[in-house]
């Protein structure tokens, strides 16, 4: 029976797994700058956390979520976004005291969706919320942390930041009636699945692919034509701040996000070399959303970024590690090797533990896997208690006592301790 891994999921080791520990360690040493904690949660959650607020025609809910009932019959979800169970997770442990409480998550999240390059059923996601503040502050504070992390990560790769305001929650109300009337006009043109949507979830249309919608929403009602004066204050004032801080920004008058937890500011970071999976990180306001999980009446704003997108288009770095190549070439030398391997991993050295018992097949090895060094042991050193040092760059090899050894090495020591 040779099982495969499920569709749309898959095994990180190697060189994307390398990447994605370097990723992990960025965003942690950037959100530390930030002063932001970080937060685990549970993989699976009440389903009820996510229906009604992340809207019961999304399609999140309608058609990707994991749910099951457990033995009692509860029912389970495998959270497929991060946002709902970090705010869960902040009511129940009372993290919503002295406000606004900052918190940040990385980790795994899940979406039956059609796999595709970039998109996968279960994925990765860095979490960054500010929970308890409507100051455009903290909109602009979060959209700088995400450019900072990107280009930290990125470093020339280009991504632009796209961004608008869906105005108040009865601003966005007023404008889902109105796009509503409007695609009704036009409904024959439309393709099945936009038509599908029209009542329901007439902003989805708006992000369609179809060249045919495309068309059609050229000419869609603009939701600023709605804005209060306060959330046309409050979109200005970001604008500002933005431009303060030096940061590039292109309104997109229908960026719209696809959960509908969503009011006032909206962005995303794009990328146009990732094909149609290009939104590197999305996020916006949610003025409500804590209350409607039964906390306090208080304002949030977040995004959320795509681990996987980033190892796509992150070049690789070498291993720089000190990679040492123990080699027994002798059977004999068994009880001797493994001593070694427990002193030489005891003074902070990476070793590679070689019992082929062929020297010329491990040197070859170790050359493959571009080990620096090669510490070679068979009944000669066993007697003498020695070690022979081969440098793999040059062959140049040497004959050391313990001591002598790690003084030989102790500056690679220091460099990957460090
Ligand atoms: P989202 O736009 O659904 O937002 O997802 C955020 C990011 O997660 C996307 O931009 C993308 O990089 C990545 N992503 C989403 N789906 C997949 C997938 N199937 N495979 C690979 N990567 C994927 C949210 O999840 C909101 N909770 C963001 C937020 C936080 N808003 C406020 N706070």
């Amino acid at each position: 029976m040779k099982i495969q891994p499920v569709r749309g999921t898959h095994d990180l080791f190697g060189e994307e797994l390398n990447k994605t520990k370097i990723i992990e360690n960025i965003i942690r040493k950037i959100a530390n700058n930030f002063d932001f904690n970080e937060i685990i949660t549970p993989i699976f959650e009440s389903s009820d956390l996510f229906i009604k607020p992340l809207g019961e025609h999304s399609d999140v809910v309608l058609k990707e979520m994991y749910t099951f009932n457990d033995r009692n019959n509860s029912s389970l979800t495998l959270r497929p976004e991060y946002t709902t169970p970090i705010i869960r997770a902040a009511i129940s442990n009372r993290l919503l005291e002295k406000l606004p409480t900052k918190l940040f998550a990385i980790g795994s999240m899940f979406r039956r969706e059609r796999p595709q390059k970039g998109r996968f059923r279960q994925f990765n996601q860095m979490n960054f919320e500010i929970l308890g503040s409507d100051d455009a502050l903290a909109d602009s504070e979060l959209i700088l942390i995400a450019k900072k992390i990107l280009d930290d990560l990125l470093l020339d790769k280009e991504f632009k930041l796209y961004i608008n305001s869906l105005g108040d929650r009865d601003t966005l109300k007023a404008y889902k009636k109105g796009l509503t009337n409007f695609f009704n006009k036009y409904k024959k043109d439309l393709s099945i699945d936009s038509q599908s949507k029209i009542d329901q979830n007439p902003l989805r249309i708006l992000d369609s692919k179809e060249n045919a919608d495309i068309k059609i929403c050229k000419d869609a009602p603009l939701i600023s034509k709605l804005y209060s004066y306060e959330a046309s204050k409050q979109f200005d004032e970001v604008k500002n701040l933005l431009s303060s801080s030096g940061i590039e920004f292109i309104q997109d008058n229908f960026l719209v996000r696809g959960l509908d937890y969503y009011c006032k500011t909206v962005f995303e970071f794009k990328n146009s070399d990732l094909g149609s999976q290009d939104t590197l990180i999305g996020g916006g306001r949610y003025n409500g959303l804590v209350k409607a999980i039964g906390g306090p009446d208080i304002p949030g704003v977040g995004w959320a970024g795509g681990i996987e997108r980033i190892t796509l288009l992150k070049e690789s770095k070498k291993n720089e590690n000190l990679n040492c190549h123990l080699i027994l070439i002798d059977e004999k030398v068994k009880n001797y090797g493994i001593e070694t391997l427990k002193k030489l991993t005891e003074k902070g050295l990476s070793v590679y533990f070689d019992y082929k018992y062929n020297l010329k097949k491990s040197l070859a090895y170790a050359n493959k896997k571009e080990a620096k060094f090669a510490i070679i042991i068979g009944e000669d050193e066993l007697k003498g208690k020695s070690y022979t040092l081969k440098d793999l760059n040059n062959s140049n090899q040497q004959k050391f006592n313990f001591n002598a050894l790690i003084l030989k090495l102790s500056k690679w020591i220091i460099l990957m301790n460090n």
